[in-house]
C-alpha cells in the first residue's frame, strides 16, 4: 500500500474518524449562551394564539409571556426580544402608542423583569407595530416616503420610554439615518447610560420577513400590497453599503451590531466580523424559520438536523449572538 500511494502523506480524514475525535477538533459550537429568544405579546387573558406561518410560535398574553420567559430562563436562555401585537384601534399615522409608557410591550417588560430579573429584556425601537401604514416611521407631508428626521425624533423618545420601563437593551430596527446617535444622546440625557443599543446595522429589505408581519399585523395594516421598505432597508444586492451603515452605527455609539436576515446574508456577517471587534448579532428571521418547518412538514428535510446546521452556519460566519425562534427548544434539548 505504502508503495502504491506514497504521495498521500497528509490524511485529514484521520480527524473525522469517529465522534470523539470530531468533537475534539470541532471549531464552532452553538450554545444556549448565544441565543436571544424573540417573543410576541398580545392583549388579553389566557392562552396564546398560534401564528399559522410560524409553527410552534404564539402571540402570548402577558401572563403567558411571563410563563414562557420563566421556562426559557430555566433552561439557560439569557435574553428575550419582545414584539407587541398592537390593537388596530390604537394605531395611527404617527405611531403615537409607541410613546405610551403603559403600552402593551412596556407592561410586558415590567411583568417579565419582575418575574425573571436576570433575564436581559430587549425591545425594538421602530414604529411599525404602531402605525396604520405598517411603516417603521412617520410619512412626509406628501405621504410619499418615511420622513427620516421626524421619525428619529420619535424613536429617541421611544427608547427613553422603554428604558424608563426597565429594558436592558434597546434595538433600533428601523434603519433611519442618525438614529443610533440620537437614541444614545437621549438615553444618556435621561440618565440611562447603562442601557445598551443593539443596532440593526445591516437590515435588508427582505422577503423573509413575511411571517413576522403576519404575526404582528404590520402587513394587514398595509393592506394587500406587499409592504415596501426599500427607501430605508438595504438593497439585498449591496454588501458594501452595509459596511457604511455599520461604520456609522459604531461611530454613533452602538454596543452590538446586527445583520438581518441571517442565513442568506452570511457574507455580510463575515465581512462585518473583519470590520469591527464589537459583538455581532444575527437575526434568523421568521421566513428562515418557516422554511425549515414547511420542508420538514412535507418530509423533505430532516427537521432537527437542518435547524441545527442553519444555526451553526450563522455562528461560523461570525455571529456571537443569534436571535432565533428555535432558541427555547434547542436550549431544552441541550439542558
Ligand atoms: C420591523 C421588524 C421586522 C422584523 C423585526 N422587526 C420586520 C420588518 O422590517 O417589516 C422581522 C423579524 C422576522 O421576520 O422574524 N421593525
Amino acid at each position: 500500500m505504502d508503495e502504491v500511494f506514497p504521495q498521500i502523506s497528509r490524511r485529514p480524514r484521520r480527524l473525522r474518524r469517529n465522534a470523539s475525535v470530531r468533537a475534539l477538533v470541532q471549531e464552532t459550537r452553538v450554545t444556549v449562551d448565544d441565543f436571544i429568544y424573540p417573543l410576541f405579546v398580545r392583549e388579553g387573558e389566557g392562552a396564546g394564539e398560534p401564528v399559522p406561518s410560524m409553527p410552534g410560535v404564539e402571540r402570548h398574553t402577558i401572563e403567558g409571556l411571563v410563563a414562557e420567559c420563566r421556562a426559557a430562563a430555566a433552561v439557560g436562555i439569557k435574553a428575550v426580544a419582545l414584539f407587541p401585537v398592537t390593537l388596530v384601534e390604537l394605531k395611527d399615522e404617527r405611531g403615537t402608542e409607541a410613546l405610551n409608557p403603559d403600552c402593551l410591550v412596556l407592561r410586558a417588560v415590567k411583568a417579565v423583569k419582575a418575574a425573571v430579573p436576570d433575564l436581559v429584556v430587549i425591545t425594538d425601537v421602530a414604529l411599525d407595530p404602531y402605525t396604520t401604514t405598517g411603516h417603521d416611521g412617520v410619512l412626509n407631508a406628501a405621504g410619499s416616503d418615511v420622513d427620516n428626521d421626524a421619525t428619529v425624533e420619535i424613536l429617541a423618545k421611544m427608547a427613553v420610554v422603554q428604558a424608563d420601563a426597565g429594558v436592558d437593551w434597546v434595538a433600533p430596527s428601523d434603519m433611519m439615518d442618525g438614529r443610533v446617535g440620537a437614541i444614545r444622546s437621549a438615553l444618556d440625557a435621561a440618565g440611562h447610560t447603562h442601557v445598551a443599543i443593539l443596532a440593526y446595522s445591516a437590515k435588508y429589505a427582505s422577503a423573509f420577513y413575511g411571517p413576522f408581519r403576519d404575526a404582528v399585523g404590520s402587513q394587514q395594516a398595509a393592506g394587500k400590497s406587499y409592504l415596501d421598505k426599500k427607501t430605508y432597508q438595504l438593497n439585498p444586492a449591496n454588501p458594501r453599503e452595509s459596511m457604511v451603515e455599520a461604520a456609522l452605527d459604531i461611530e454613533e455609539g452602538a454596543d452590538v451590531l446586527m445583520v438581518k436576515p441571517a442565513g442568506a446574508y452570511l457574507d455580510i456577517l463575515c465581512q462585518l466580523r473583519q470590520l469591527t471587534d464589537l459583538p455581532l448579532a444575527a437575526y434568523q428571521v421568521s421566513g428562515e424559520y418557516a422554511q425549515i418547518h414547511a420542508a420538514a412538514e412535507k418530509g423533505w428535510l430532516d427537521y432537527a438536523a437542518t435547524r441545527d446546521e442553519s444555526l451553526l452556519a450563522i455562528k461560523r460566519a461570525g455571529a456571537s449572538l443569534i436571535l432565533t425562534y428555535f432558541a427555547k427548544e434547542i436550549a431544552e434539548e441541550q439542558a
